[in-house]
Protein backbone atom coordinates (compact mmCIF):
# COMPACT_ATOMS: atom_id res chain seq x y z
CA UNK A 1 0.00 0.00 0.00
CA UNK A 2 1.26 3.58 -1.02
CA UNK A 3 2.38 5.04 2.49
CA UNK A 4 0.68 8.37 3.23
CA UNK A 5 2.79 10.70 5.57
CA UNK A 6 0.96 13.65 7.19
CA UNK A 7 2.12 16.23 9.32
CA UNK A 8 0.23 18.66 11.78
CA UNK A 9 1.62 21.32 12.25
CA UNK A 10 -1.19 22.16 15.20
CA UNK A 11 -1.50 25.81 16.60
CA UNK A 12 2.16 26.81 15.20
CA UNK A 13 3.38 28.20 12.27
CA UNK A 14 3.21 32.15 10.50
CA UNK A 15 4.07 33.09 7.10
CA UNK A 16 7.30 33.08 7.06
CA UNK A 17 6.83 28.79 8.12
CA UNK A 18 5.83 28.86 4.58
CA UNK A 19 9.51 28.10 3.53
CA UNK A 20 9.19 24.88 5.24
CA UNK A 21 6.48 23.52 2.75
CA UNK A 22 8.42 25.17 -0.20
CA UNK A 23 11.35 23.85 0.98
CA UNK A 24 9.34 19.86 1.33
CA UNK A 25 7.92 20.58 -2.25
CA UNK A 26 11.22 21.14 -3.62
CA UNK A 27 12.30 17.69 -2.01
CA UNK A 28 9.46 16.33 -3.18
CA UNK A 29 10.53 17.88 -6.68
CA UNK A 30 13.73 15.91 -6.85
CA UNK A 31 13.22 12.65 -5.75
CA UNK A 32 9.65 11.43 -6.61
CA UNK A 33 9.29 9.66 -2.98
CA UNK A 34 6.62 6.80 -3.49
CA UNK A 35 4.21 8.42 -0.89
CA UNK A 36 1.28 10.70 -0.66
CA UNK A 37 2.13 13.48 1.53
CA UNK A 38 -0.41 15.85 3.57
CA UNK A 39 0.71 19.14 5.73
CA UNK A 40 -1.98 19.96 8.60
CA UNK A 41 -1.17 23.89 9.43
CA UNK A 42 -3.42 26.38 10.81
CA UNK A 43 -6.16 27.41 9.18
CA UNK A 44 -5.31 31.13 8.73
CA UNK A 45 -1.99 29.39 6.55
CA UNK A 46 -4.59 26.64 4.63
CA UNK A 47 -4.65 28.87 1.46
CA UNK A 48 -0.90 30.19 1.15
CA UNK A 49 0.40 27.14 2.28
CA UNK A 50 -1.47 25.50 -1.13
CA UNK A 51 0.23 27.98 -3.35
CA UNK A 52 3.74 27.17 -1.54
CA UNK A 53 2.85 23.31 -1.94
CA UNK A 54 2.62 23.67 -5.86
CA UNK A 55 0.45 20.60 -5.82
CA UNK A 56 3.71 18.21 -4.76
CA UNK A 57 1.68 18.35 -0.84
CA UNK A 58 -1.61 18.08 -0.12
CA UNK A 59 -2.34 20.62 2.27
CA UNK A 60 -5.58 20.31 4.87
CA UNK A 61 -7.73 21.56 7.81
CA UNK A 62 -6.72 20.52 11.22
CA UNK A 63 -10.89 19.88 12.29
CA UNK A 64 -13.93 21.24 10.50
CA UNK A 65 -17.73 21.73 11.72
CA UNK A 66 -20.24 19.32 10.50
CA UNK A 67 -22.58 21.87 8.83
CA UNK A 68 -21.25 23.94 5.52
CA UNK A 69 -22.07 26.90 6.84
CA UNK A 70 -24.20 28.76 10.25
CA UNK A 71 -24.03 30.55 13.30
CA UNK A 72 -21.10 28.92 14.80
CA UNK A 73 -18.69 31.36 15.98
CA UNK A 74 -15.13 30.48 15.34
CA UNK A 75 -15.92 27.35 13.47
CA UNK A 76 -14.56 26.57 9.84
CA UNK A 77 -16.25 24.24 7.59
CA UNK A 78 -15.29 21.50 5.12
CA UNK A 79 -16.68 23.17 2.05
CA UNK A 80 -14.89 26.42 3.54
CA UNK A 81 -11.66 24.35 3.72
CA UNK A 82 -12.26 22.89 0.05
CA UNK A 83 -12.63 26.48 -1.30
CA UNK A 84 -9.45 27.52 0.26
CA UNK A 85 -7.98 24.41 -1.80
CA UNK A 86 -7.62 21.79 0.86
CA UNK A 87 -7.90 18.22 -0.30
CA UNK A 88 -8.32 17.06 3.20
CA UNK A 89 -9.03 17.33 6.76
CA UNK A 90 -8.14 15.91 10.25
CA UNK A 91 -11.03 15.05 12.09
CA UNK A 92 -11.20 13.66 16.18
CA UNK A 93 -7.47 14.89 16.95
CA UNK A 94 -7.60 13.49 20.67
CA UNK A 95 -6.69 17.69 21.27
CA UNK A 96 -9.91 18.72 19.41
CA UNK A 97 -11.91 15.60 20.90
CA UNK A 98 -11.01 17.34 24.61
CA UNK A 99 -11.54 21.01 23.70
CA UNK A 100 -14.31 21.34 21.94
CA UNK A 101 -15.83 18.00 24.01
CA UNK A 102 -16.55 15.94 20.90
CA UNK A 103 -18.17 12.88 21.05
CA UNK A 104 -17.60 9.73 18.79
CA UNK A 105 -20.98 10.81 16.74
CA UNK A 106 -19.95 14.25 16.40
CA UNK A 107 -16.66 13.00 14.71
CA UNK A 108 -18.24 11.07 12.42
CA UNK A 109 -20.53 13.94 11.46
CA UNK A 110 -17.72 15.63 10.61
CA UNK A 111 -16.28 12.44 8.78
CA UNK A 112 -19.20 12.94 6.72
CA UNK A 113 -19.13 16.72 6.26
CA UNK A 114 -15.44 16.22 4.42
CA UNK A 115 -17.22 13.79 1.95
CA UNK A 116 -19.61 15.75 1.31
CA UNK A 117 -17.33 18.61 0.70
CA UNK A 118 -14.87 16.37 -1.37
CA UNK A 119 -11.99 15.55 1.18
CA UNK A 120 -9.99 12.96 2.34
CA UNK A 121 -10.90 12.34 6.09
CA UNK A 122 -8.18 11.66 8.69
CA UNK A 123 -10.04 10.09 11.57
CA UNK A 124 -8.16 9.82 14.52
CA UNK A 125 -8.63 7.49 17.42
CA UNK A 126 -6.36 6.47 20.42
CA UNK A 127 -6.93 5.70 23.98
CA UNK A 128 -5.62 8.12 27.34
CA UNK A 129 -2.98 5.94 29.84
CA UNK A 130 -5.26 5.60 32.39
CA UNK A 131 -7.17 3.51 29.62
CA UNK A 132 -3.70 2.00 28.15
CA UNK A 133 -2.35 1.10 31.66
CA UNK A 134 -5.90 -0.75 32.81
CA UNK A 135 -6.04 -2.59 29.60
CA UNK A 136 -8.77 -1.36 28.23
CA UNK A 137 -6.83 -0.39 24.72
CA UNK A 138 -8.39 -1.50 22.62
CA UNK A 139 -11.88 -1.69 23.65
CA UNK A 140 -11.59 1.96 23.72
CA UNK A 141 -10.23 2.01 20.37
CA UNK A 142 -12.90 -0.75 19.01
CA UNK A 143 -15.67 1.68 19.92
CA UNK A 144 -14.42 4.77 18.87
CA UNK A 145 -13.80 3.24 15.04
CA UNK A 146 -17.22 1.85 15.57
CA UNK A 147 -18.50 5.29 16.62
CA UNK A 148 -16.67 7.85 14.38
CA UNK A 149 -16.60 6.05 10.89
CA UNK A 150 -19.40 6.04 9.34
CA UNK A 151 -21.14 3.52 7.52
CA UNK A 152 -20.73 4.84 4.27
CA UNK A 153 -16.70 5.17 4.67
CA UNK A 154 -14.85 3.72 2.14
CA UNK A 155 -10.60 3.67 1.18
CA UNK A 156 -10.70 6.60 -0.94
CA UNK A 157 -12.40 9.10 1.38
CA UNK A 158 -10.95 7.95 4.66
CA UNK A 159 -7.63 7.19 6.98
CA UNK A 160 -7.41 6.25 10.26
CA UNK A 161 -5.15 7.29 12.48
CA UNK A 162 -4.23 5.32 15.70
CA UNK A 163 -3.04 7.93 18.08
CA UNK A 164 -2.12 6.73 21.54
CA UNK A 165 -2.60 10.32 23.77
CA UNK A 166 -0.08 9.03 26.22
CA UNK A 167 2.38 8.99 23.34
CA UNK A 168 1.03 12.47 21.74
CA UNK A 169 3.83 14.72 22.35
CA UNK A 170 5.72 12.55 24.89
CA UNK A 171 8.23 11.39 23.15
CA UNK A 172 6.75 7.80 24.95
CA UNK A 173 5.77 5.61 21.78
CA UNK A 174 4.18 2.15 22.69
CA UNK A 175 6.41 -0.72 21.64
CA UNK A 176 6.70 -1.94 18.46
CA UNK A 177 4.68 -5.58 19.57
CA UNK A 178 1.95 -3.16 21.11
CA UNK A 179 1.32 -1.07 17.80
CA UNK A 180 1.46 -4.46 15.79
CA UNK A 181 -1.30 -6.03 17.84
CA UNK A 182 -3.43 -2.42 17.79
CA UNK A 183 -2.79 -1.72 14.37
CA UNK A 184 -4.14 -5.57 13.09
CA UNK A 185 -7.00 -5.35 15.85
CA UNK A 186 -7.96 -2.43 13.67
CA UNK A 187 -7.44 -3.96 10.26
CA UNK A 188 -9.78 -6.92 11.84
CA UNK A 189 -12.16 -4.63 12.74
CA UNK A 190 -12.02 -2.53 9.55
CA UNK A 191 -12.52 -5.61 7.32
CA UNK A 192 -15.46 -6.81 9.58
CA UNK A 193 -17.06 -3.91 8.97
CA UNK A 194 -16.15 -2.83 4.92
CA UNK A 195 -15.17 -6.28 3.51
CA UNK A 196 -12.65 -5.63 0.88
CA UNK A 197 -12.08 -2.32 1.07
CA UNK A 198 -11.22 -2.93 4.85
CA UNK A 199 -8.07 -3.88 3.62
CA UNK A 200 -7.29 -1.15 1.82
CA UNK A 201 -8.23 1.52 4.48
CA UNK A 202 -5.12 3.24 5.75
CA UNK A 203 -4.39 3.12 9.02
CA UNK A 204 -1.59 5.38 10.08
CA UNK A 205 0.29 5.32 13.67
CA UNK A 206 0.67 8.98 15.47
CA UNK A 207 2.63 9.70 18.75
CA UNK A 208 6.04 10.69 18.88
CA UNK A 209 7.12 9.73 15.62
CA UNK A 210 10.76 11.16 14.84
CA UNK A 211 13.60 10.59 12.72
CA UNK A 212 14.98 7.82 14.86
CA UNK A 213 12.21 5.63 14.87
CA UNK A 214 9.98 6.34 11.62
CA UNK A 215 11.91 3.59 9.96
CA UNK A 216 11.09 0.83 12.76
CA UNK A 217 7.25 1.68 13.07
CA UNK A 218 6.71 2.50 9.64
CA UNK A 219 7.89 -1.34 8.62
CA UNK A 220 5.14 -2.33 11.35
CA UNK A 221 2.52 -4.80 9.46
CA UNK A 222 -0.77 -2.43 9.04
CA UNK A 223 1.16 0.78 9.55
CA UNK A 224 0.39 2.27 6.21
CA UNK A 225 1.79 5.64 7.49
CA UNK A 226 2.32 8.43 9.91
CA UNK A 227 0.51 11.05 11.00
CA UNK A 228 3.52 13.58 12.78
CA UNK A 229 3.34 16.21 15.08
CA UNK A 230 6.40 17.88 16.22
CA UNK A 231 8.84 16.44 13.99
CA UNK A 232 6.57 17.88 10.80
CA UNK A 233 7.49 21.63 11.79
CA UNK A 234 10.93 21.40 10.11
CA UNK A 235 11.44 20.39 6.54
CA UNK A 236 14.40 18.08 7.07
CA UNK A 237 12.96 16.36 9.78
CA UNK A 238 9.70 15.63 7.65
CA UNK A 239 11.33 14.54 4.45
CA UNK A 240 13.79 12.23 6.53
CA UNK A 241 10.63 10.71 8.06
CA UNK A 242 8.93 10.77 4.44
CA UNK A 243 11.94 9.41 2.76
CA UNK A 244 11.92 6.51 5.69
CA UNK A 245 8.41 5.55 4.76
CA UNK A 246 8.97 4.74 1.17
CA UNK A 247 12.07 2.27 2.43
CA UNK A 248 14.44 4.06 0.10
CA UNK A 249 18.12 5.33 1.99
CA UNK A 250 18.55 7.46 -1.64
CA UNK A 251 15.60 9.46 -0.22
CA UNK A 252 17.61 10.50 2.73
CA UNK A 253 16.89 14.34 3.58
CA UNK A 254 19.18 16.81 1.60
CA UNK A 255 18.36 19.19 4.43
CA UNK A 256 21.02 19.79 7.52
CA UNK A 257 18.87 18.36 10.32
P1 LIG B 1 3.53 14.38 18.04
O1 LIG B 1 1.99 14.69 17.67
O2 LIG B 1 4.17 13.75 16.84
O3 LIG B 1 4.12 15.73 18.37
O4 LIG B 1 3.52 13.44 19.21
C1 LIG B 1 1.25 13.81 16.88
C2 LIG B 1 -0.17 14.32 16.73
O5 LIG B 1 -0.74 14.82 17.70
O6 LIG B 1 -0.77 14.20 15.64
Amino acid sequence: MRPLIAGNWKMNGVGESLAEICAVAQWIAETGPNADIFIFPPFTLVARAVVAASNRIGIGGQDCHALPSGAFTGDVSAEMLADAGATAVIVGHSERRQSCRLTDAMVAARTTAARRAGLLAIVCIGETAEQHDGGLAQNVVIAQLEGSIPPDANSTTTVVAYEPIWAIGTGRTPSLEEISRMHSCIRAQLEGRFGEDGSRLRILYGGSVNTTNAATILAAPNVDGALVGGASLRAGEFAEIVGTSTGSSSLRSPFAL
